[in-house]
């Protein structure tokens, strides 16, 4: 069994890709790459095919995580074919991706921090912050990407 799990912020290149690289580490680190299969994209246009920002990588790469090899595309209602969960960073992502969900979804749409001991429900968008709004991302992002990561281990082992 494999589980497809996608990751969606608005641009592209900080959240989402955030949450990708965190997630895809911790996979791999488990040994479950052939059972989780994971990807990001973005609601917006403006930044398609770019790397993750560079604040984005920096702050990543301190807590071990290479972001360097993702670049940005946006989401499409074809990912809900693909994906069993569709994970929005914030409100404003989850209502336009609610908008574009076909009904036959059968999957989880729904917000990350859902699955975070957090006192928050929203990632913050960080693009016109500094280090600590990239650094109070990660710190959100890899909670709940750990929690993620057991309910889906959870699921695996049914
Ligand atoms: P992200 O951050 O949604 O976390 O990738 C943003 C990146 C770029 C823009 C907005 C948010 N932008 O407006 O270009």
């Amino acid at each position: 069994m494999t589980i497809n799990v996608l990751f969606v912020c608005l641009g592209n290149i900080c959240r989402s890709p955030t949450a990708h690289g965190i997630f895809q580490k911790k996979v791999t680190d488990k040994g479950l790459d052939h059972h989780i299969k994971i990807d990001s994209a973005g609601t917006g246009d403006w930044h398609i095919g770019h790397a993750p920002d560079p604040r984005a990588q920096e702050a990543a790469k301190m807590r071990g995580y290479d972001l360097s090899s993702l670049r940005a595309r946006l989401v499409t209602s074809q990912d809900f074919e693909n994906y069993h969960y569709v994970i929005a960073m914030d409100q404003s992502n989850l209502k336009n991706l609610e908008a574009m969900k076909p009904s036959s979804f059968s999957g989880h749409l729904g917000l990350l921090l859902e699955f975070a001991d957090s006192h928050v429900d929203e990632v913050p968008d960080p693009y016109q912050g500094g280090k600590a709004e990239f650094d109070y991302v990660l710190d959100l992002v890899e909670n709940a990407c750990d929690q993620l990561l057991l309910h889906i281990e959870g699921q695996l082992a049914e």
